[in-house]
């Protein structure tokens, strides 16, 4: 079986877009790869969080995996915190990471910019050879995310055949990026040339959380922003918001973009919206009534103690292998 990885940041609330653009997919990929999924607390860090916040949103993400389908039988479920060989093989990348290409990431210069240097974590800036060190611990052939994350995937590559090259021989395997057509980059639906984020959206309306009161979801995808023309047809460049709304639709409908346009051909966008705030909120429903089995039993707490040590087994033998190829051990 071939093997994947995947991880979420507890930094917020998670939204559609984590759910569409990620979590969605790591359902059907338990029955066909050995799938590893966890939350990355340590990145949440790399910008200021409320300690409470962080910690309730960490157990919210463990519980969303489950909720949204994923079986800890089929697959490991942990935090990035409870196995220390993240930060310390993360610490051993940042020494093979070029400055001017951590520089060039897209993701720090949009989350510095504005901000004077004297008050942006380096944390942020070296974001990116911890995510490597996520990935690579595992030996893992895929990393499935969301459209914003393929530059972090880049550069994780970038190191490991550095290394590989430098030591000459094969201390990591190279993983490739997975990125479904459909839903990639869930935008806001007050602004579709934004991603849809909790961040890049002061006032809410523009994104939609899974725990959100499914009915304020409704209202959401009620009040999009969409165009005069009056056509259900996906043009992203010339139709942002509808196109966004088609991709909602046959993401969580799971059917194609063809089959949805003709669907909705004679439709007007009232019609067409209330089918798309019908299927979100049926969706969020399902999500939160699992979400309350789980969320405050002593079941999660198991779950995620053994997402731990099966993951400490992998990771410490990979780092101490690492740590002899360099010289550490
Ligand atoms: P994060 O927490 O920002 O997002 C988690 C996953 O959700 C996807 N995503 C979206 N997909 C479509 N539309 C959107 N609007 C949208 N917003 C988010 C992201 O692409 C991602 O797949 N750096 C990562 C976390 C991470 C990680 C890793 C991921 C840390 N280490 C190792 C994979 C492997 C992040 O901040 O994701």
């Amino acid at each position: 079986m071939k093997k994947m990885i995947s991880g979420i940041k507890p930094s917020g609330s998670p939204t559609l877009g984590n759910y569409i653009g990620a979590i969605k997919n790591f359902v059907h990929y338990q029955n066909e790869y050995e799938l590893y999924v966890f939350i990355a607390d340590l990145h949440a860090i790399t910008i200021r969080q409320d300690p409470l916040e962080l910690k309730r949103n960490t157990l919210d993400i463990a519980t969303l995996y489950i909720a949204c389908g994923l079986n800890p039988n089929k697959c490991t479920i942990f935090v990035q915190t409870d196995v220390l060989e993240h930060a310390n093989l993360g610490f051993i990348l940042n020494c093979f990471t070029y400055m001017g290409e951590l520089t060039r990431m897209t993701q720090f210069k949009e989350k510095s910019q504005n901000t004077n240097n004297d008050s942006i974590g380096v944390g942020l800036f070296t974001y990116p050879p911890l995510m490597a060190a996520d990935i690579l611990l595992y030996d893992v052939d895929y990393v499935p995310v969301g459209e914003d994350q393929v530059q972090h995937l880049e550069i994780t590559r970038d190191i490991a055949i550095r290394i590989n090259n430098l030591y000459n021989q094969k201390v990591f395997v190279i993983p490739d990026k997975i990125v479904n057509k459909v839903g990639a980059r869930i935008k806001s639906l007050q602004d579709p040339s934004k991603k849809m984020s909790k961040s890049e959206d002061p006032s809410d309306k523009g994104c939609i959380f899974l725990l959100e009161d499914p009915n304020k979801a409704y209202k959401k995808i009620m009040s999009a922003v969409t165009d005069n023309e009056m056509l259900v047809k996906y043009d992203p460049d010339n139709k942002p918001g509808i196109s966004n709304l088609i991709q909602i639709y046959c993401s969580l409908k799971d059917v194609s973009i063809e089959t949805c346009e003709e669907e909705f051909k004679d439709s007007n966008y009232g019609t067409f919206k209330k089918a798309v705030a019908e299927i979100v909120k049926t969706t969020l429903e399902n999500i939160q009534s699992r979400f309350k089995e789980i969320r405050y039993t002593d079941k999660l707490a198991e779950i995620l103690n053994e997402g731990k040590l099966k993951a400490q087994k992998i990771a410490s033998k990979k780092l101490l292998e690492i740590e002899k190829v360099i010289g550490l051990k």
